[in-house]
């Protein structure tokens, strides 16, 4: 397995792969990796003759306020990690490699950045989209993979590329969660085991609100209503929100029915986690 920084070494290999005929897959991920990021390299893995995974804990997505100093970092374990799952090629540029001092060009988005996480994330979907389509760019990969833990995220993602005709199929890979059903994330390592326990709300609101769509339940209302009374029941848990979304426009709906998201940004304590499940 290679490991790179700059945005010459892993251009000049993916051109090599590509001349060669062979097809290549990118997992772009911020690093601290987990089960939910190995299931992501495993699919590109199955799906691609070369495997790129880009280690990049990008500034521009975090807001002021936010916690880009904190954000959990651990290369030597993610590099393991990787070479184990069978990962060709490693990008883990510095941020002056991917933003020089002049840059100034930005990818920004109407419509489904306006609600949930970018209500109250404003500059976090703009970061995403700009360095999302500068990977996709540097790397030119066939295939692009990413976790539906971040659904807002994907639908942005795939809205992209649609928009810019970038040439690349965007998968969307099922949340992984932990044995008791917490969502993984990075973000979980900030968690006091108190909080990890009270976290569990989430996953069991995401359960309810399943349970109730699966009894015949459409009406958005009736479906959130428990989920939100469910989290408001654990003391240590603030609701940042807690919505039904059509799936590719990320609107409020008032009747849930495919394609549509029930997601949820939930603080326990201070750290924000985020939960929800597809209507296909
Ligand atoms: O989901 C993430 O880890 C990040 O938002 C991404 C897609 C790697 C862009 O920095």
């Amino acid at each position: 397995m290679q490991s790179v920084k700059t945005v010459q070494d892993v251009r000049s290999q993916s051109k090599e792969w590509k001349k060669q005929g062979l097809s290549v897959g990118l997992v772009p991920t911020m690093g601290y990796l987990h089960a939910g990021h190995a299931s992501l390299i495993r699919r590109a893995r199955a799906e691609n003759d070369r495997v790129v995974v880009s280690i990049f804990c990008n500034p521009m997505q975090f807001g002021p306020a936010e916690d880009l100093a904190s954000y959990p970092r651990d290369l030597a374990h993610d590099s393991a990690l990787c070479q184990e799952l069978g990962a060709d090629l490693i990008f883990h540029p510095e941020p002056s490699a991917m933003y020089d001092a002049a840059f100034c060009s930005f990818v920004d988005m109407n419509i489904l950045p306006a609600t949930l996480c970018g209500k109250s994330r404003p500059v976090h979907f703009r970061g995403v989209c700009t360095v999302v389509a500068k990977l996709l760019n540097i790397v030119q990969p066939d295939n692009a993979y990413f976790g539906q833990k971040d659904a807002q995220q994907l639908a942005i993602i795939r809205r992209m590329v649609a928009d810019l005709n970038i040439d690349v199929t965007i998968h969307g890979c099922p949340i992984v969660r932990e044995h008791d059903g917490l969502a993984m994330s990075s973000r979980n390592t900030y968690l006091s085991g108190e909080e990890r326990q009270a976290a569990l709300v989430l996953s069991q609101a995401v359960q309810l609100g399943q349970a109730l769509f699966a009894q015949g339940e459409t009406r958005a209302a009736n479906l959130l209503e428990p989920m939100r009374k469910h989290i408001e029941s654990q003391p240590l848990a603030r609701i940042d929100y807690l919505q039904a979304v059509d799936g590719l426009t990320m609107q409020p709906i008032s009747s849930v029915c495919a394609p549509a998201l029930v997601a949820m940004a939930v603080y326990i304590g201070k750290t924000r986690l985020l939960d929800n499940f597809i209507i296909e």
